[in-house]
């Protein structure tokens, strides 16, 4: 059988990284949701419409076309915007854009549309709560700050994105947390029936087969029905 996987928590504590590889033991297909809002929070600047403006922002939605293919590639209105939609400016942008209704409900229902059938592995903020709320496996990933900033630095590094200082990044983050949890919308809370992992001191070894073994149980009790 196959099942939906739902991956909540805050910022940099190893959501997409752990999706992705699932998706590739599972033949899942992953969906990153933040980079949806990271494409209208990009669209926004680009266009100079007030991130606070929840119908400017609903009407460039109309006009926005946002594609992520299996190889985690991110095409906005057909222009691939992959590593310029991960900036801290982005990221902080990203975070104001998804507090509106209006825009989440837009969102919302793209996500519901792509995931009409089984076997996808969404992460985000509120996929367990509001996007997936049936998914059979609920995640919710948690991290010390530090280790996510550390985490945000590194990849930074790696994927040759302009970066700023761990302490900067640490920072950054606590202020994302702080809007994503407390905006009235949706914000980033634990689905009752997810379950909990600190990732702090885990390698994404240990954390897949975590998962895997949730996810496991699932997919074979329904093949023995
Ligand atoms: O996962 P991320 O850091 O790429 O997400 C960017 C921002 O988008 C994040 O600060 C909150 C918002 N977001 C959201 O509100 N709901 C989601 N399902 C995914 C992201």
């Amino acid at each position: 059988m196959r099942i939906n996987i739902a991956i909540d928590g805050p910022s940099a504590a190893g959501k997409s990284t752990i999706a992705k590889v699932l998706a590739e033991r599972l033949g899942y297909v992953h969906l990153d949701t933040g980079a949806m809002y990271r494409c209208v929070a990009l669209k926004a600047l680009r266009e100079k419409i007030d991130l606070n403006d929840e119908d400017g922002l609903c009407r460039m939605l109309a006009n926005t076309d946002i594609r992520l293919t299996p190889r985690s590639e991110v095409f906005l209105d057909g222009e691939e915007v992959t590593n310029e939609i991960r900036t801290d400016e982005i990221s902080l942008a990203a975070s104001s854009v998804s507090k509106h209704a209006k825009v989440r409900s837009d969102l919302v229902s793209r996500q519901q549309e792509i995931a009409r059938d089984k076997g996808f592995i969404m992460d985000g903020r509120d996929i367990g709560t509001v996007v997936l709320k049936n998914a059979e496996v609920k995640i919710y990933m948690v991290a010390s700050p530090e280790a996510r900033a550390l985490r945000r630095y590194r990849q930074n590094i790696e994927k040759g994105i302009p970066t700023s200082s761990v302490e900067i990044i640490a920072e950054e983050i606590r202020q994302r947390d702080y809007q994503d949890m407390n905006r009235e919308n949706s914000p980033l809370r634990k689905a009752d029936d997810a379950f909990e992992i600190d990732t702090s001191d885990m390698t994404i070894e240990e954390v897949t087969e975590r998962i895997m073994a949730l996810a496991t149980k699932f997919i074979h009790a329904g093949e023995e029905e």
